[in-house]
């Protein structure tokens, strides 16, 4: 679908000079901005340990979006997020529902990895939710899909267990955000697949009324 912006643009490629002076940038444009600062970031110590940072990737334009906690081992040596064995196992989950993830976007609270995976620390994650933010105010998303504890904090302001939290829906600002297991605690407790697979649903329900 073309958006407003894809029409100007067409018109600025094409010469206008009004259309020039407004300095229309596209979402991929805005997000890649961010990226770039991503990776001068030293707002918190963990850029000195990170191989490379994993910024988020998806569609621009999603309806639907993905967060999880923070890049592991395969993901800080890929520089993609949710590419190890959790991404494998949400990909998986995702196709069995019918959610393309060519359609969505994926991102972490944090950009760069933790050293052996430990959990994130509250200055590391108050360091860069500004990034999450500006992420989140570019995509515009209908709906986040919060993947664990800390992502669900973050978006929520709720610190309850995720048995307790799932099945609910919140808000951050107009978003929806629906509290989801995340997928390494499925690798570890199989049995919550299915209520995982109850929720993929009903996100996807609450896009089609989108
Ligand atoms: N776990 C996460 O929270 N994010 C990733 O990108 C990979 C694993
Ligand atoms: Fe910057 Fe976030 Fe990386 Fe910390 S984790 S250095 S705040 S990008």
């Amino acid at each position: 679908m073309k958006t407003v912006i894809d029409i100007l643009k067409f018109y600025e490629e094409l010469g206008a000079e009004y259309i020039k002076k407004i300095n229309i940038k596209t979402k991929k444009e805005q997000l890649e901005e961010i990226f770039n600062s991503v990776k001068s970031c030293k707002k918190c110590e963990l850029y000195k340990t990170r191989k490379n940072p994993v910024f988020g990737e998806g569609n621009a334009d999603a309806k639907l979006m993905f967060v999880g906690e923070a890049p592991g081992k395969d993901e800080d040596i890929q520089g993609k997020p949710f590419v190890g064995r959790a991404g494998k196992l949400l990909n998986e989950l995702l196709a069995e529902v019918g959610i393309d993830r060519d359609d969505i976007y994926i991102a972490n609270c944090l950009k760069c990895r933790p050293p052996n995976n430990r959990d994130p620390n509250s200055e590391e994650l108050s360091s860069c939710f500004f990034y999450l933010k500006q992420q989140i105010s570019i995509i515009q998303p209908y709906v986040i899909g919060t993947l664990g504890r800390y992502s669900t904090y973050q978006l929520t302001n709720e610190k309850g267990a995720l048995g307790t939290l799932r099945g609910k829906v919140f808000t951050f600002g107009k978003i929806k955000i629906v509290p989801l297991y995340h997928p390494a605690y499925l690798l570890r407790n199989p049995n919550a697949i299915d209520i995982f697979l109850t929720d993929l649903k009903r996100l996807k329900e609450l896009i089609a009324n989108a």
